[in-house]
């Protein structure tokens, strides 16, 4: 069994997908806390759950260093095996992704290295391309570049939004999380020879 630490600033549909799956007492991954860089609506599953929170938010710190330095502190209180950036929609500062990768994890709405960045559906939408697709990725320093663990192709149809279209990616972005780790946690992926390579 590996533990999990969350970390959201939205909707959190994805950390609910694991939620789930972890109500199945086979499934080998448990959600231990879920983090916050705001008062992210996606709390409501970890009350739901009755998983503990924290919140770090990124303005109660005079820069992003002294931020990540906090956040990586209730982090590390859960000693966990993975760190999951589901939706966390802030730059992590290199202090913070070096003492945790490979081991720290992001879902991205794209095909990467198609599309990264904070706009994925968007960019994908405006590129005018019939396809895109959902990744799992280890992270790096770089934005969205690290080593490619899992992804899937979504097909575009003619009359997609940027909402229509992020919720397809969704869909496919929580099978493949979900199935990520358990790959990780059956030790079918090794994030420590992925990231080596
Ligand atoms: C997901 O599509 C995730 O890949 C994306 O935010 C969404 C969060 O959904 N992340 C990024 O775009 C990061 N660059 P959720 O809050 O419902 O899980």
């Amino acid at each position: 069994m590996i533990s999990l630490v969350v970390l959201i600033s939205g909707g959190g549909s994805n950390v609910r997908s694991l939620l789930e799956a972890a109500e199945d007492a086979e499934y080998p991954a448990r959600v231990v806390a879920i983090g916050a860089d705001r008062d992210a609506p996606g709390f409501e599953h970890a009350e739901a759950f009755g998983i503990p929170t924290f919140t770090v938010p990124f303005t109660s710190f005079p820069n992003r260093e002294a931020w990540g330095a906090a956040l990586l502190d209730q982090v590390r209180l859960w000693d966990a095996d993975v760190v999951i950036l589901s939706g966390f929609m802030r730059l992590l500062p290199p202090g913070f992704v070096d003492a945790l990768s490979p081991q720290l994890i992001n879902t991205h709405p794209a095909y990467l290295p198609e599309f990264p960045g904070a706009h994925g559906v968007r960019d994908a939408l405006a590129a005018g391309v019939r396809q895109t697709g959902a990744s799992v990725i280890i992270v790096d320093n770089g934005v969205d570049s690290g080593p490619i663990i899992a992804q899937e192709r979504v097909a575009i149809e003619p009359d997609d939004t940027e909402s229509s279209l992020h919720d397809r990616i969704k869909r496919v972005e929580r099978q493949l999380l979900v199935q990520t780790v358990l790959d990780i946690a059956n030790n079918t992926v090794n994030l420590q020879e992925l990231s080596d390579r």
